[in-house]
């Protein structure tokens, strides 16, 4: 069903190999939009795309990349503008959880870590802003943080690290873009359980393999959120649709949480 209408929009979505951005290149398609995928997952990837073609006769495309190195990158948006020209929306949702506690963690994995979790987005904002300010014709750009990127966190303090200077990072880009129609936003999903909740759990579990995964899944979610339940990726997708289309002309910098009332800042 379209609820937007992005017929003609072309739009890039970064990590759109599972889960949340899965369900966001999925989601676009389904109201019409072009969309080129990228992800360091060839299979996974690919399979997204297999999944778009069955749904419109909109195109769809490709690339394999690695967000921690721009210039994998900037292939990607090349690729994608050899395909459709202009490009009108770009998402950023390739991420890794790091369950490392703030002593444990060496240099070498600090560096991996944001490397994907922040350098990725940086880079895909710098590009978006390049090619979009050089169309002349606005745009949007959506990048997935975390409530966990709200405030600091005892567990997983370098995923915090990253998540929330994206917040931080989303502003300057939508202070940059703005005066060129470019609205940049933000969505901090909360619990959805995806396959990064494999390495949570596990970490979680303290790698005991006698811990009821599931169980612990519902203990987490029951004590993190109000409304009672998991949210799901297709939630994720509505709201950075919601900000990709014209009714958020107006937004401009903000940072949504889609969490069930985890967090209320
Ligand atoms: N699932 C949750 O509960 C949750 C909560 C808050 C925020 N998030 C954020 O949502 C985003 C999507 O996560 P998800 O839950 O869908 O997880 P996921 O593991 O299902 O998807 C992450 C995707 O990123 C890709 N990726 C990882 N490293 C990459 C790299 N170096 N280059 C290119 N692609 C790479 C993976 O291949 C995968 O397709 C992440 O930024 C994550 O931090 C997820």
């Amino acid at each position: 069903m379209m609820i937007f209408d992005f017929s003609g929009k072309n739009a890039i979505v970064v990590g759109a190999a599972s889960g949340i951005g899965k369900a966001i290149a999925l989601q676009l398609a389904d109201n019409g939009a072009n969309v080129w995928c990228g992800d360091i997952s060839e299979a996974g990837v690919s399979a997204t795309v297999d999944e778009m073609k069955n749904k419109s006769e909109a195109k769809y495309g490709y690339s394999v990349c690695n967000v921690s190195q721009k210039e994998s990158v900037a292939a990607l948006f090349q690729d994608a503008a050899s395909a459709f020209g202009e490009i009108n929306i770009v998402v950023n949702s390739a991420g890794v959880f790091m369950p490392k506690r703030l002593l444990e963690a060496t240099p070498e994995d600090i560096k991996k870590h944001l490397d994907i979790n922040l350098m990725g987005i940086v880079y895909g904002c710098q590009l978006a802003l390049e090619t979009m300010i050089k169309q002349g014709t606005g745009g949007k750009i959506v990048n997935i943080s975390s409530v966990g990127g709200r405030q600091g966190e005892a567990k997983s303090p370098f995923y915090a690290l990253g998540k929330g200077a994206v917040l931080n990072w989303s502003q300057s880009v939508a202070l940059y873009g703005a005066p060129h129609g470019i609205n940049c936003n933000t969505v901090c999903p909360g619990i959805i359980k995806t396959p990064m909740w494999d390495t949570i759990l596990e970490a979680d579990s303290g790698g005991d393999p006698n811990v009821d995964k599931e169980e612990l899944f519902n203990q987490i979610v029951r004590a993190r959120t109000p409304l009672g339940r998991a949210q799901t990726a297709e939630e994720m997708a509505y709201a950075v649709a919601f900000f990709c289309s014209e009714y958020a002309d107006a937004i401009v910098g903000q940072a949504l949480n889609v969490d069930g009332g985890d967090k209320l800042n």
